[in-house]
Order: structure tokens, then sequence, then C-alpha cells
């Protein structure tokens, strides 16, 4: 459990999870606490198939931010979308449903969720890594994921074997993480 370590994408190669694994990962996720049971989060994986899809709403989502990005800026946005073998997108639901569940709660409740999967993953020696990005939320991205207005893109999953191993980053000591009461 203390062994996990972030993976970059671009460092993470095929094979990603096999079925069973990806059920495992996603059946720890389930376990997430959840206060009301109001279930606000979900995943979407994205396969092989739909990586252009989404390299398409990356360079789209750029094009509109920057209308000065060069070819090459483009064409690494939509490169992007095809690392990792297993990508999956993670979505956090702001309602309707339990007002009174505030969203820092479904938040804490979707990384609760995350963070069960980025240790089942380390259990079963797949790496793994979270990331994000400026193009998270911009219209084309929401497209082409199909979330609804209450939905909220998070960060993005990613699975697979590790090609090169970086250092990890210094751990906080416990003493610098925790007091007691005064
Ligand atoms: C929600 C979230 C989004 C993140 N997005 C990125 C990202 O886009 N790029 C990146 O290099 N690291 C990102 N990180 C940080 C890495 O996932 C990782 O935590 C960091 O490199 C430290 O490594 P460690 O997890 O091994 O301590 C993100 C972390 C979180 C929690």
């Amino acid at each position: 459990m203390c062994a996990r370590a972030h993976v970059a994408p671009k460092r993470l190669e095929a094979p990603g999870p096999t079925t069973d694994e990806l059920n495992l990962i996603f059946t720890a996720a389930a376990q997430a606490p959840d206060h009301g049971n109001i279930q606000p989060w979900r995943f979407i994986l994205v396969p092989q198939e739909k990586r252009a899809a989404l390299g398409q709403a990356f360079l789209r989502a750029l094009q509109e931010r920057d209308a000065n990005a060069s070819k090459a800026e483009l064409n690494f946005a939509f490169e992007k979308a095809f690392r990792a073998p297993c990508l999956i997108l993670a979505v956090v639901d702001h309602g309707p449903t339990e007002p009174q569940v505030p969203a820092h709660e479904r938040q804490i409740a979707l990384g609760c969720a995350i963070q069960n999967m980025l240790l089942m993953a380390q259990a079963l020696s797949i790496g793994s890594g979270i990331t994000s990005g400026q193009a998270m939320n911009s219209r084309f991205v929401r497209e082409v994921f199909r979330l609804t207005p209450n939905e909220e893109a998070m960060c993005y999953l990613t699975f697979g074997q590790v090609t090169t191993y970086k250092s990890k980053r210094k751990r906080s000591d416990v003493s610098e993480i925790v007091s007691s009461m005064e």
C-alpha cells in the first residue's frame, strides 16, 4: 500500500489490465464511502477505437484556448489521447438528487474510489497514474464523453505496465501531517 507511486501515461505500455483485473479495480472503487448512498460519481472507459475522437477533442480545445497554437502543439494535444493502454475518465455528479450532500463530499467520495483503484492496481502489479489538463471540461471533451449538465470531468486514470520507473516523490513524515488537538 505504501509503495504506490504515480506513473505518467507515457511510461505505461501494453498490456493493460485484463478484463478480470479491471473488474477488480472497479470493484475496489465501489467500496468507497458514499454519504447518503447517492453514488455521486462514475467512470468512462476510453477504448482504443475511441482514442482518435478524444484526441480530436483535445486538439479542438487547444485551438479554442489558443488560436495561435502551432501544428506541432496541436499534434501533441491529439497524441495525448493515445497514451497508456487503459484510459479512464473519472466523473463526479453534482446533483441534484441529494442536495444535502455538498459538492466537496461528492468529490471526496470520488477521491476515495480513485485511491481504492490505484491501490488495487498496485496490489495487482499494474502501474497507474492520475492526470488532468486544461481541456478537462472544455465543451469538446464534455461532448465526446456525453456528460450531463450536472457532471464534471475530474481527472483521467491510466493503467498499464511500467516501462521506466522514476524515483518516488519524498513522502511527508507522519509528524508533518498529524498533530493532536491542543
Ligand atoms: C486530480 C489530480 C490530477 C492530476 N493531474 C496531473 C497532471 O495532469 N499531470 C501531472 O504530471 N500530474 C498530475 N497529478 C499529480 C500526479 O498524479 C502525482 O500525484 C504526482 O506526480 C505525485 O506523484 P505521487 O502520486 O507518486 O506522489 C494529478 C493529481 C491529482 C490528484
